[in-house]
């Protein structure tokens, strides 16, 4: 019997989730950390856990057939790719920070400054809206430390509780985009695939209705 390749975190903040609603629907996995793939033991499910900003390909190359990954992640690498079900956990924003020495009053402030980010699409797209030229540094991870070390004039990444920005003596300056975990597909499902994804789906709604 087919099964369906879904992709979701391999480690961090969305995995436990992740994990935590394939069960509240039914489906137990094996969650062999070390694993980096499972299959459900009671549905036609394969698990592959993978890096976030790998999943985008994988998914257009139709290596999996979905995933749960966050909305943050599509806007930067997977603006192509279908949303099937907003899940309603893992919300966030990225924002733009600054140090809150700073006193931060429009997005022109940042008219040729340092901006440090693991969201170069997302910030680059914010600037050219709004009319601003400025320096983007990629790091993959700890950007809030890139103000402290001189690195950066200002950051973009996630904000959840903002306790890293706090910590980092960092303020909140712009709000990008809000985000949450999505159940997202690939573009050539075939048949057999998408009927797995649609009752996987049906009970997705069936929780959410349950827990809203
Ligand atoms: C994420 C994100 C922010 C932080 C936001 O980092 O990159 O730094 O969480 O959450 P908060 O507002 O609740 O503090 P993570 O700790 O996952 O580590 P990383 O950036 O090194 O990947
Ligand atoms: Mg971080």
């Amino acid at each position: 019997m087919k099964k369906l390749k879904i992709a979701v975190q391999k480690s961090g903040r969305l995995n436990e989730d992740s994990m935590k609603l394939l069960k509240d629907i039914g489906i137990s996995v094996d969650n062999g950390k070390d694993q980096l793939k499972a299959s459900a033991r009671n549905f036609p499910l394969e698990v592959f856990y993978l890096r976030n900003g790998d999943i985008p390909q994988y998914l257009r190359d139709g290596v999996v057939d979905a995933a749960i990954i966050g909305e943050n992640v599509l806007v930067e690498k997977g603006q192509d790719l279908t949303i099937v079900e907003k899940l309603g956990f893992s919300k966030c924003k990225v924002s733009i920070a600054v140090p809150k020495s700073v006193k931060y009053t429009s997005i022109k402030e940042l008219e040729g400054k340092r901006i440090a980010t693991s969201y170069p699409n997302t910030v680059n797209e914010f600037l050219d809206k709004n009319g601003v030229k400025a320096n983007i540094h990629i790091i993959n991870g700890s950007v809030e430390i890139a103000p402290n070390i001189g690195l950066a004039d200002a950051i973009v990444d996630i904000v959840s509780s903002g306790s890293t920005l706090f910590k980092n003596n960092l303020k909140e300056a712009e709000v990008l985009l809000t985000s949450e975990a999505v159940l997202a597909s690939s573009p050539n499902l075939d048949t057999e695939a998408k009927a797995i994804l649609n009752k996987i789906q049906f009970r997705i709604q069936s929780v959410l209705k349950g827990t809203s």
